[in-house]
């Protein structure tokens, strides 16, 4: 089966310093593909060309098959609405909505009706355990707006969840319940998983563990 993203060569450069230097990643439907590497390695970066937010590398990246440096802006928009979900180490979520109202977003931008992206949105955050009111997610706690940030990366069923360390503010056995849920949904949806994790708890689940190190992926087993 052809890959769902294939990344050959891809080059970083930020003032000069060389942050990513050939290299390569193939990921394959379904599969969950761990990546560490210390802090300042690069894993952000790589996340957010994977992405498609980040246009400025060199080498080559086929996403869905489609080249994303010919991609037009519509084919680039459809990608990130529709192929990829994305899940920022910082969220990113807007302070004021509420926790529906952020994770519905994607799917407002993605056509669906208001209903159905309502119903889709309330499906998702009912199973990462998000209450939904009218609280605005400005003043919920860490973890709970990490998970309204998963909600919203997953609400429109991406081929492939692209996560920058999904449970960095959660305690081990809360980090344990999200990565169940993440396994149980994989399965479900059959979604590629690249997360950037920082605990050795969560390497054992996954397919694949790999380091970025020197601007490079190395398997670690
Ligand atoms: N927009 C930018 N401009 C200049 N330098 C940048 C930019 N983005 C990232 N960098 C630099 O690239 C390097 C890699 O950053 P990145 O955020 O990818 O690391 P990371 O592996 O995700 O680290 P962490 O584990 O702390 O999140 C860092 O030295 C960072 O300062
Ligand atoms: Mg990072």
């Amino acid at each position: 089966m052809d890959p769902v993203i294939k990344a050959s060569g891809i080059r970083r450069v930020f003032e000069g310093r060389q942050v990513l230097d050939g290299l390569d990643l193939d990921l394959s439907s379904g599969e969950f593909v761990a990546i560490i590497g210390r802090s300042g390695a690069g894993k952000s970066t790589l996340l957010a060309i994977l992405g498609t937010h980040d246009l400025q590398y060199g080498g080559d990246l086929l996403v869905g098959g489609q080249d994303v440096r010919l991609a037009s802006r519509g084919q680039l928009a459809a990608l990130r609405r529709g192929y990829l979900g994305y899940v920022f180490q910082d969220f990113h979520l807007l302070p004021d909505l509420t926790a529906l109202e952020n994770a519905v977003l994607p799917a407002v931008f993605s056509g669906a009706g208001e209903e159905q992206a309502a119903k889709q949105a309330r499906e998702v955050l009912d199973h990462l355990g998000v209450r939904i009111d009218d609280t605005p997610t400005a003043v919920l706690s860490r973890g709970e707006r990490q998970r309204v940030a998963l909600a919203r990366g997953l609400v429109n069923k991406p081929r492939v969840l692209l996560a920058d360390e999904p449970s960095a503010s959660l305690d081990d056995q809360s980090e344990g319940v999200l990565f169940d849920l993440l396994d149980e949904l994989r399965h479900a949806q059959g979604f590629t998983l690249v997360s950037v994790v920082h605990s050795t708890g969560v390497l054992s689940r996954a397919d694949r563990v790999l380091e970025l190190r020197e601007g490079r992926l190395h398997a670690t087993s």
